[in-house]
């Protein structure tokens, strides 16, 4: 809850007429000056995919962004080389966090013949390196969540455990059936997007219903290089995509050092 300052500071100590003191505890109250808490300020990422030099970078810039929440939507792991480490980072630091794809890939549930060459070859090599209690972690992760008046989904809230594909206008609008919030969260594409249900393309209103790709912190396919990730007021809803470069040649090095598919560094450095 965004009710400037903290729950010390809703404390405060009263000198009685006898020359004592008590304390007295503050209901969250508002002001000109103060936020009535009804704001929540949320970051969401998505599609980490094992990429640690971004997920730092992204998880740094939020530090900075007044953000009270970081929801999280799945794909911590595949393709990249430290899937462990991602799951160990997004389990300190997130609120909502979903499963992915990959992350049900990676436990056997989806199966690998799904996924392509690099995905599976990926996939088979992280599930030697995500130690048993982060799999037991992905393993209970849910599909969907509703909170902060916002519903979260790693591909769609339609069907989310078919993994569909938003590519189209028609698949956005099928979905929108699917949730009852204003605004929707997916990532999944890796391509970032603001979907009206007026069919309006990255033009947010304040009024409105909108499903919003927040686009990929480890592997973004927009050919923009730049780790991406979503910040959103609930209050304005006002929403802002932030790119944060990163240290690709880092994750390129540790990709090859792993010995995964060159591919999976080369596309790092164009953004596809
Ligand atoms: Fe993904």
């Amino acid at each position: 809850m965004s009710v400037i300052g903290n729950a010390r500071n809703a404390i405060r100590t009263v000198k009685m007429g006898n020359g004592g003191r008590f304390k007295e505890y503050l209901l969250p109250f508002c002001s000109e000056v103060v936020n009535c808490g009804l704001t929540m300020r949320l970051a969401i990422i998505s599609d980490i995919h094992g990429n640690l030099p971004a997920l730092e970078a992204v998880l740094k810039n939020i530090e900075t962004s007044g953000a009270d929440v970081i929801h999280c939507l799945g794909d911590t792991v595949g393709y990249g080389p430290y899937p462990d480490e991602c799951v160990t980072l997004v389990r300190e630091r997130c609120t909502v966090i979903l499963k992915g794809n990959h992350d049900s890939g990676l436990l056997l549930e989806t199966p690998l013949e799904d996924f392509n060459m690099y995905g599976m070859k990926a996939i088979l090599w992280s599930r030697k390196e995500v130690a048993a209690g982060n799999q037991a972690f992905l393993r209970d992760l849910p599909f969907t969540a509703a909170q902060d008046e916002c519903t979260f989904a790693h591909a769609s809230p339609l069907q989310p455990d078919s993994w569909r594909y938003i590519l189209t206008l028609r698949a956005a609008q099928e979905s929108f059936s699917a949730f009852t919030t204003d605004v929707c969260f997916i990532g999944h594409t890796h391509v970032p997007v603001i979907i009206g249900e007026d069919g309006s393309i990255n033009r947010m209103k304040s009024k409105g219903r909108y499903i919003i790709n927040v686009g990929s912190v480890g592997q973004p396919r927009d050919h923009n290089p730049d780790a991406a990730y979503g910040l959103y007021d609930t209050e304005s809803r006002m929403y802002q995509l932030v790119r944060v470069p990163y240290d690709i040649q880092k994750t390129m090095q540790a990709i090859r050092e792993a010995g995964l598919p060159e591919f999976l560094a080369h596309r790092l450095s164009l953004g596809i």
